[in-house]
């Protein structure tokens, strides 16, 4: 990247300052480029308007109400795996038919509001869902539309952890149960049981997993229409990889072409529910250096964020691209670059080549826009950290950084019992 690293018009280091004024403990936060993330979104939609699918964002990637106002006003919609999400996906303005209701582990609270509320389509995650579903649907007297999710068996390439669609993954129904559902639906009759949902995996390079998902789901449309039960929802997930720095990212266009290719005449309605393309490349994590520590002919560079803020290089061993925001003069030269955190599994890179940092400076950690500050905790008694969003030029606080004494305040001694 050339020049000042810059989120949304505002040069990151301005950005820092000015939060300082606001938070002074601050050592890191996180910040969104709300226009970038609008061009991505409009770059999706473009991409597949052929289909005239619901993009549907996946909120678990980032949360943050400022990001999905500004992806719903580029005509995307919400996917959310909780109540905590759908609440949100409402309180951001995003219309029910805009909604989309996922996850394995539906709760009769979820149900419920998904039946109130209203949603575009639910997909449920195995058969005695569509039963507490039912009973939802016939209490609101609304009908609710329903994908069952499929696990059609398809191993992905890449960690295993954000792997869904092979067999042992905990997601989904076979589809010979899938079949038999649908053949059944008279016994759910508030239910509208005509979708399939497969979503196989995320951080996809290439679109060999979506063409074989693809093909399952319309194997499996042309069987339940021989038995009786045409489908006309078809939810193919997300998945859709980026750049994290190895100069491979997923074929978004030619993939939408190839998709609409296959499909055309079918009728089918169509789901889509990307989370990481969309925001991944639109965030960026703002770190102070805390210290440089040498030993043993080693370098290592301690950042005031940790694996509480990111947690990715931890869990995944996920690599993200690690820059000063003003490289100092001199030659780069290897550094392990860690966090502050008491755990060994506290690092963001081993063998960075970084130019030489000094305390104070500051690092861009960059494509932390999804699964990023969504994943953060408290552990180590450390406060979440601010997010702020940037537009043509103005740069807002949208979540402030929480402080010790925010943690110290959850703190409680309600008598339950005795
Ligand atoms: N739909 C469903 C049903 C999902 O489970 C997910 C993500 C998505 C859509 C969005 O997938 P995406 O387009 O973002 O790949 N924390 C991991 C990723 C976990 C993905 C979980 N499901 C990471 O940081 O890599």
């Amino acid at each position: 990247m050339s020049g000042t690293p810059a989120a949304g018009g505002v040069a990151l280091e301005r950005a820092f300052a000015a939060l300082r004024v606001l938070e002074p403990g601050c050592h890191a936060c996180y910040v969104y480029d709300l226009d970038a993330l609008e061009a991505r979104g409009r770059r999706f939609r473009a991409a597949f308007a052929a289909l005239d699918p619901l993009t549907a964002f996946a909120l678990k990637a980032n949360g943050l109400p400022a990001v999905l106002e500004r992806l719903r006003g580029a005509g995307v919609g919400a996917e959310a795996g909780s109540l905590g999400e759908l609440e949100l996906a409402a309180a951001c303005g995003c219309a029910a038919e805009m909604r989309v209701l996922n996850g394995n582990g539906r709760t009769p609270e979820e149900a419920g509001w998904a039946a109130r509320q209203g949603v575009h389509s639910v997909n449920a995650d195995h058969v005695a869902e569509l039963d507490l579903l039912e009973r939802a649907a016939a209490a609101h007297a609304r009908p609710l539309r329903v994908a069952l999710r499929v696990n059609p068996g398809i191993e992905t390439p890449g960690h295993r952890y954000v792997a869904t669609g092979g067999e042992e993954a905990k997601f989904g129904v076979s589809p010979e149960e899938a079949l038999a559902a649908w053949a059944a639906r008279a016994r759910w009759p508030h239910l509208a049981l005509d979708g399939i949902h497969l979503h196989v995996g995320s951080q996809l390079t290439e679109p060999a997993p979506l063409e074989r998902a693809l093909e399952v789901a319309l194997g499996m449309a042309d069987e339940s229409a021989r038995r009786g039960a045409p489908l006309g929802l078809v939810n193919l997930g997300g998945g859709f990889g980026i750049d994290y720095g190895g100069g491979v990212e997923f074929p978004l266009e030619s993939w939408a072409r190839r998709l609409a290719e296959r499909v055309a005449g079918r009728g089918l309605a169509w789901v889509l529910e990307p989370g990481r393309w969309l925001a991944g490349p639109a965030g960026v994590l703002v770190a102070e250096v805390l210290w440089v520590k040498r030993r043993d002919g080693r370098r290592f560079v301690v950042l005031a964020a940790g694996m509480n803020d990111l947690l990715r290089p931890a869990l995944y061993h996920a690599r993200h691209a690690i820059e000063p925001l003003s490289p100092r003069a001199g030659a780069s030269a290897p550094a392990t670059v860690v966090g502050p955190v008491c755990e060994s599994a506290d690092v963001f890179a081993e063998d960075a080549m970084l130019p030489p940092l000094e305390p104070g400076d500051l690092v861009a950690i960059r494509d932390v826009g999804a699964y990023g500050a969504a994943m953060a905790s408290n552990y180590n008694g450390r406060g979440r950290l601010a997010e702020l969003v940037a537009s043509r030029g103005r740069l807002v606080r949208a979540r402030a950084g929480e402080t010790p004494a925010d943690l110290a305040a959850r703190g409680r001694n309600d008598v339950l019992i005795g």
